[in-house]
C-alpha cells in the first residue's frame, strides 16, 4: 500500500496538467533546458528514468542501469526498424512517428528517409529526445500544442506507432486517426501496434469500473494500460476512412521476444480513395506483407 502510495506521489510530480503527460511538468522542462551542454544527456537519462514508459529492471546501480536501458532502447528499436518498418521506407519517404517518446526508433527511420515528424503529448519527453536522438531531417512535435498542425496534408508517406494507443484514452482514438488520414497522401500506410484483449488485461471501462481509493489513483496518475478488440480498432480506422488491411500478430513476424510488444498485435490501414457514396474504390490494395494477415471480417482473437 505504502509503495502504491508513493509511486502516485512521484507521478504527481512528474505528470504534467493534461492526462498521462509523464515528464511534462514545469521543473522538469525548466531543469533540462538549464542544464549545461555538457551534462544534457546525463539528465535526459536520469529524467527519462523517471517515467513509467521507457525504462525498466532493476536500479541497483544507477549509471549501469541508464547505459543498460539505454542501450535496451536503441536495440529493440532497431530490430522493429529492420523486420518492420524498414520494408515500408524509402529515402523518398516522408514518416510520423505516433507516441514516439525518447525518439529511438525515429532517429533510426530519418536515417533512412527522407524527413521524419515524430509526435509524442509531453514537452518533457520531447526535450529528452531531441537531446539523445537528434537529427536534422527529425521533427518533433506536441500533438496537444497542435504543433501536428505544422505537418502538410496529404503529405506522408507512412505512419507507425508502437507501444502507444493502449495508453490511450478510446475518446483520443477518432481524432487520432482522423488526424492520421488528413496527414497521409492518398495510399499511404498506417502501421498500428495494439493490445488486444487478452488475460491479465483491462479494458478502459473495467479501469474506470475500479472506484476503490488506490483503483481512482492509478487511474489519475497510473499509466493507462487498455486492451481492446480488433472491431473496435477497425470501425474506428474506417469511421476516418482509412481502409483497414490486416492485423498480425507480432510473434509471427519477430525473431525472439526482445519487447513486450512480441505478445501484441500489429494493424495496416491504407488511406484509399473514396467515391461519392464514401466507399474505398481502389481495391487493388498494396500488399500486407507481414506473415498470417487476419482479415476484419475473419479475425481470430476475441471479436
Ligand atoms: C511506451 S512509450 C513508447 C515510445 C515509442 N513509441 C517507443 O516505442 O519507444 C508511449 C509513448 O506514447 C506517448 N503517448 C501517450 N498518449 C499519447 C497520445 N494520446 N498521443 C500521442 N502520444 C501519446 C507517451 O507520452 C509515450 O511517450
Amino acid at each position: 500500500m505504502i509503495k502504491k502510495f508513493l509511486f502516485a506521489v512521484k507521478m504527481f510530480f512528474i505528470v504534467g496538467k493534461k492526462s498521462q503527460t509523464f515528464l511534462d511538468a514545469k521543473w522538469i522542462r525548466l531543469l533540462l533546458k538549464s542544464t549545461p551542454q555538457k551534462y544534457k544527456k546525463t539528465a535526459a537519462l536520469n529524467i527519462l528514468a523517471l517515467s513509467p514508459h521507457y525504462f525498466f529492471g532493476e536500479r541497483d546501480d544507477r549509471k549501469s542501469f541508464l547505459i543498460r536501458e539505454y542501450k535496451r532502447n536503441l536495440r529493440t528499436r532497431q530490430l522493429l526498424f529492420e523486420y518492420i518498418v524498414s520494408r515500408h521506407v524509402t529515402p523518398q519517404s516522408v514518416v510520423m512517428d505516433y507516441g514516439c517518446g525518447p525518439g529511438f526508433l525515429a532517429k533510426i527511420v530519418a536515417g533512412k528517409a527522407k524527413k521524419v515528424y515524430a509526435l509524442d503529448i509531453s514537452d518533457g519527453v520531447l526535450l529528452c529526445a531531441k537531446t539523445i536522438n537528434h537529427k536534422d531531417n527529425l521533427h518533433y512535435l506536441n500533438v496537444f500544442k497542435n504543433e501536428a498542425a505544422r505537418i502538410d496534408d496529404n503529405s506522408v508517406d507512412l505512419i507507425y506507432s508502437f507501444a502507444v494507443l493502449q495508453h490511450v484514452s478510446e475518446n483520443l482514438i477518432a481524432g487520432i486517426f482522423d488526424l492520421f488520414y488528413a496527414k497521409l497522401k492518398l495510399n499511404g500506410k498506417v502501421l498500428i501496434q495494439v493490445q488486444l484483449i487478452a488475460d491479465g488485461w483491462k479494458t478502459e471501462m473495467e479501469w474506470k469500473k475500479d472506484q476503490t481509493i488506490t483503483g481512482k489513483l492509478k487511474y489519475k496518475y497510473g499509466l493507462h494500460a487498455f486492451s481492446n478488440s480488433v472491431s473496435f480498432y477497425s470501425d474506428k480506422l474506417e469511421r476516418s476512412k482509412l481502409k483497414f488491411l490486416s492485423m498480425v500478430e507480432l510473434k509471427d513476424v519477430l525473431p525472439f521476444p526482445f519487447d513486450d510488444i512480441y505478445n501484441q498485435q500489429l494493424i495496416s490501414a491504407q488511406k484509399l480513395p473514396i467515391d461519392a457514396n464514401g466507399n474505398f474504390v481502389n481495391e487493388e490494395l498494396s500488399s500486407v506483407d507481414h506473415q498470417n494477415p487476419v482479415s476484419s471480417s475473419g479475425s481470430r482473437l476475441d471479436d
